[in-house]
């Protein structure tokens, strides 16, 4: 008899099928059992009568616990009040192995540290299910995406030679005691390199950021997409972002409904964001808003009545990030920083030299900055001029100038973070559980 998935059962009604699973809970009494099932693809709940087994099988059924494993052969019924639309009638179980001692999650409330101490375990229940099914989705989409905009994928090492956003937050390597070498910030400066090579690349993988902030917002090792195209502006940029992040969003809304039905998620306050059209404004403008926003005390939940407008030239702060997004129904596109917030590559905007041809992408309902993309520097003596400024090795950068010496063009980029979007998209207050095991300062294992 096939083996069959608990998502694929209500193709099955009618007949008898043999799965695998584990028990997640169990009720009961006298001539029944009631097992509440999982196998990663689904939930389901299956009805062992002791009429319909052998006395052995329905003490096996009795003496299951949670998160024991299981093979059980039943009938597929039917049954529009269970979750899955299907209930599963035992004929057959045997326990793979018995489980050495109580299981530690168990089904009352436990706290937040808890269950990241289990997260090898907190990984079976629901939310995280629900939470890192619709990151796979998410990263599927990226990958479809890009595909479909002709893109080739290009990794970028983890090992690099050099800084790229900034030399605090970055993670040193000794080598050996005979050189050293950094955890990547960023592969932006290598997919630089491949975009003059191949035309359109992105880049997909772990980034290191050695960030002390402990934010919801903020792990040390984060996931990073990062498309560069040659060439390309600015303007074309922004339309790159929003055609992704609208991809995105349609493909989690088709793909992903129990998913954010089990986590509550309101769908309504992502259908906008599935749509495009996300309103641009520029830094100055953005400021205007927030000053408004804060002189009406018209303020998110979340942020407090004692937030300051950001003075002009200053970076805006996690509060100003969420006032902005609250301000939006759909992800706004916020352009032109001044350039000495932003990093040393970024192309000077040609209307004002004291702004960069940047933007950052910050989504609703105060999940922040999601994307920070930028037109590049393409004219030589002035990245020179930049990297030397910024006090940054030069030598460590030869080969990123070579990329103007030799066929330069204006060409731009950005960085998508992948566990914010994921937070935003299933409604999650912290990021730490948009990836299977966060790295936090406070946080290292499992
Ligand atoms: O804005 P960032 O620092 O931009 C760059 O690294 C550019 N080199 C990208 C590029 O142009 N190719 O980071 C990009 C995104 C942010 O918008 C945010 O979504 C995410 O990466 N991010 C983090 N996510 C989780 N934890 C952190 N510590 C993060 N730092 C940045
Ligand atoms: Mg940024």
């Amino acid at each position: 008899m096939a083996s069959v998935s608990i998502r694929d059962l209500k193709g099955h009604v009618g007949e008898t099928v043999t799965l695998s699973a584990w028990l997640t809970d169990k009720s009961g009494k006298g001539k029944i059992q009631f097992l509440k099932l999982r196998d990663g693809t689904g939930f389901v709940q299956a009805t062992v009568f002791k009429g319909d087994v052998t006395a052995e099988v329905f003490e096996a059924a009795k003496r299951l616990t949670q998160e024991q494993a299981v093979r059980l052969t039943g009938e597929v019924r039917a049954d529009e009040r269970a979750p899955g639309g299907v209930e599963l009638s035992v004929r057959d179980l045997a326990p793979y192995a018995e489980n050495s001692g109580e299981y530690p999650i168990t089904p009352k409330e436990h706290g937040i540290e808890f269950l990241l101490d289990h997260r090898h375990l907190w990984l079976r229940h629901r939310r995280p299910w629900a939470v890192l099914r619709v990151r796979d989705s998410v990263e599927r989409a990226i990958v479809d995406f890009f595909h479909q905009e002709g893109f080739i994928r290009f990794d970028a090492p983890f090992f690099t030679p050099n800084a790229a956003e900034g030399t605090t937050e970055l993670f040193e390597i000794d080598l050996f005691g005979e050189r050293e070498a950094y955890l990547s910030q960023t592969g932006q400066l290598h997919a630089e390199a491949g975009a003059l090579a191949f035309g359109k690349v992105y880049t997909f993988g772990p980034t290191f950021r050695a960030e002390k902030s402990k934010t919801r917002r903020h792990l040390l090792e984060f996931w990073m997409v990062e498309p560069e195209v040659a060439p390309s502006s600015h303007v074309e940029n922004m339309a790159l972002q929003e055609r992704l992040v609208s991809f995105i969003v349609r493909r989690v809304l088709e793909e992903c409904s129990t998913e954010l039905a089990l986590l509550g998620r309101d769908l309504a306050r992502l259908r906008p964001a599935a749509e495009g059209n996300f309103p641009r404004v520029t830094y100055s403008e953005a400021l205007d808003i927030i000053r408004e926003h804060i002189a009406a005390g018209d303020l998110p939940p979340n942020v407090g009545a004692d937030v300051q407008p950001v003075e002009w030239g200053d970076d805006l702060g996690a509060p100003h990030e969420t006032i902005l997004g609250h301000h939006f129904d759909r992800p706004v596109i916020v352009e032109r920083y001044p350039a000495a917030i932003k990093a040393f590559y970024m192309q000077p905007d040609p209307e004002d030299p004291r702004l960069a041809l940047c933007d950052d992408m910050i989504a609703p309902e105060g999940y922040g900055e999601i994307i920070g993309g930028s037109e590049r520097i393409h004219e030589y003596e002035l990245l020179r001029a930049r990297i030397e400024h910024e006090g940054l090795p030069l030598s460590a950068f030869e080969w990123y100038l070579d990329l103007r010496r030799y066929g330069s063009v204006p060409h731009a980029g950005f960085g998508m973070g992948l566990e914010r979007v994921v937070a935003w998209l299933t409604g999650i207050d912290h990021i730490r559980e948009a990836i299977p095991f966060p790295r936090m300062l406070t946080r290292m294992s499992p």
